[in-house]
């Protein structure tokens, strides 16, 4: 291993390291700290979400930091199998008894940065919500691309990747787009892309839908369009 790969994967052991610790934190400090299970606007991401998903049922989604599960769950209701993983094991505890007895869904800890998928599973599903910003930081940079590479490349054909990360000015706005971006030059076609207002103002999220290059060539995207647009919560007039 030459020097430099010596050092980036230094830095990306410390950052996991520095993650784990930060999110087991906020995790031990209270339940649902992000407001999962009581927030108007989370419901209403998580149901643009599901709108997206367009009633199709899925062979094997992953779902990468799935947190205490609260999204999980609603996944386990469409897809035959999922795997949901992510770095804190706190949540992962709870995610595991909100989760109890659902033989559909493996819960595994981990960085996703390091996570390499040694089974070779396959996904026709891939979710990642409000996860991209905690990778996306100088000192790691490499680790993203190389991470969101893999993402890509484990995506069967016809699969589709959501994308819904939370921004609160147009500066996040474009750093969200570009997480975009970084899949549509790893071969992923745009399909649609929303904002998901909060009706209390301070953040939106943006959602985007990826679809696998065979997937593009399958149909259209304006049924989806039209209903991911009657998702968006209207503002206040
Ligand atoms: C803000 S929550 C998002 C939960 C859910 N995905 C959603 O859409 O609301 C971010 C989750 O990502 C997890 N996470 C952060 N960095 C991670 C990493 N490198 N690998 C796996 N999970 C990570 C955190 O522990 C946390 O549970």
């Amino acid at each position: 291993m030459d020097l430099r790969k010596l050092k980036e994967a230094l830095l990306l052991k410390w950052h996991g390291w520095v993650t784990r610790r930060k999110m087991n934190r906020v995790f031990s400090r209270r339940k649902d700290p992000f407001k999962y299970e009581t927030s108007p606007y989370e419901t209403a991401r998580f149901n643009a979400i599901e709108t997206a998903l367009n009633g199709r049922r899925f062979r094997h989604a992953l779902e990468v930091g799935c947190a205490e599960g609260v999204f999980t769950q609603k996944l386990a209701s469409c897809a035959q199998r999922v795997t949901a993983l992510d770095i804190s094991g706190i949540a992962l505890k709870r995610a595991g008894e909100l989760l109890k007895g659902n033989s559909r869904v493996e819960l595994i800890e981990g960085d996703i940065r390091e996570w390499f998928n040694a089974s070779n599973r396959r996904f026709d599903l891939i979710i990642l919500g409000d996860i991209l910003y905690y990778l996306d930081k100088s000192l790691v940079q490499p680790h993203l691309k190389e991470t969101i590479g893999r993402l890509a490349d484990w995506l069967d054909d016809g699969g589709l990747i959501i994308l819904a990360h939370a921004f609160a000015n147009p500066e996040e706005l474009a750093k969200r787009r570009g997480f975009r971006e970084k899949f549509e030059r790893y071969g992923l076609t745009l399909a649609s892309e929303k904002i998901v207002a909060n009706n209390s103002g301070g953040v939106a999220c943006l959602l985007s839908l990826l679809k696998s290059k065979q997937a593009s060539k399958q149909g259209g995207t304006g049924a989806l369009n039209e209903q991911l647009e009657a998702a968006v919560p209207k503002p206040r007039p």
